[in-house]
């Protein structure tokens, strides 16, 4: 199985920005630091979102990633941007920073890119190691619909600056309902305004928690949940489908 670090480099570290589906909500990570305190960490910073735009408003954050390629492009962004920035070749299961936080953040469902309950309890009891006393963590997760078999075969695309064209496009999917995950072929592709071509296939692969099952892991790794909370800010039910913990040590 494609781990994260292997996924997230070369021709995919490059596309990612341009071609995700959504940007990361910045100000929903800026009140959480705001209102839990600093020092920050962000889990899967990658190339700098929201990482670098919480260092522009001066929050004393710093960002980890298990890709040296994502952080190799998040540092030259950062120096582009004239920005200290403070980062973690890590991976979030395995991380020993020598060092506490008041708020810990995940911009995204990036937690759902660790494949197995036993890693996921790892990485939250490496979270509550690196919380302070009254420190909190977000994390944001998502109950992956299946892939409509229109999907497959569907073409991503953006031309970018310079003319040349990125390509995303879902090859094919297994689903495991029991064991709660979904493998997606992707293929990234650039192509060149001289017709040249670079193309990599990669699994990504998602795993997934209902709000009581991601509750059991919390309590097991020693943390509490302050809040559940759904999309739209209203207690998560057993049913929801996206929905964001906050939890603090217990
Ligand atoms: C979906 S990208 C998000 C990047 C950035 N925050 C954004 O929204 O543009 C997920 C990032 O998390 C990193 N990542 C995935 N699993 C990880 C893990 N277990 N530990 C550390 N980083 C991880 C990947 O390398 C990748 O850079």
């Amino acid at each position: 199985m494609t781990t994260p670090s292997q996924f997230y480099t070369g021709l995919v570290a490059e596309l990612y920005a341009s071609l995700r589906s959504a940007d990361p909500d910045v100000e929903t990570c800026a009140r959480f630091v705001t209102r839990n305190g600093t020092p920050a960490l962000e889990l899967g910073c990658g190339d700098g979102d929201p990482l670098l735009e919480l260092r522009r408003r001066a929050l004393d954050v710093e960002g980890l990633d298990s890709s040296a390629d994502m952080l190799d492009r998040c540092r030259q962004r950062a120096a582009a941007l004239n920005l200290d920035v403070t980062l973690h070749h890590a991976e979030i299961e395995n991380m020993d920073l020598g060092r506490r936080f008041r708020s810990i953040f995940l911009a995204g469902a990036t937690f759902n890119l660790i494949v197995d309950d036993a890693t996921a309890g790892r990485a939250l009891e490496r979270i509550a190691a690196h919380l302070e006393p009254d420190g909190a963590a977000l994390i944001p997760l998502f109950v992956p619909p299946p892939v409509p078999a229109a999907d497959i075969g569907r073409v991503s695309e953006r031309i970018v600056e310079g003319g040349h064209t990125l390509r995303c496009t879902t090859i094919a999917v297994q689903r495991r309902e029991a064991e709660r995950l979904q493998t997606a072929t992707l293929r990234y592709e650039r192509v060149e305004n001289d017709g040249e071509r670079s193309t990599t296939d990669r699994d990504w692969t998602l795993h997934w928690y209902t709000p009581p099952l991601f509750a059991e892991l919390v309590a097991v790794a020693g943390l509490r949940p302050l809040r559940v909370v759904d999309a739209d800010g209203a207690p998560a039910r057993a049913e929801s489908t996206a929905f964001a913990f906050i939890v603090a040590p217990a």
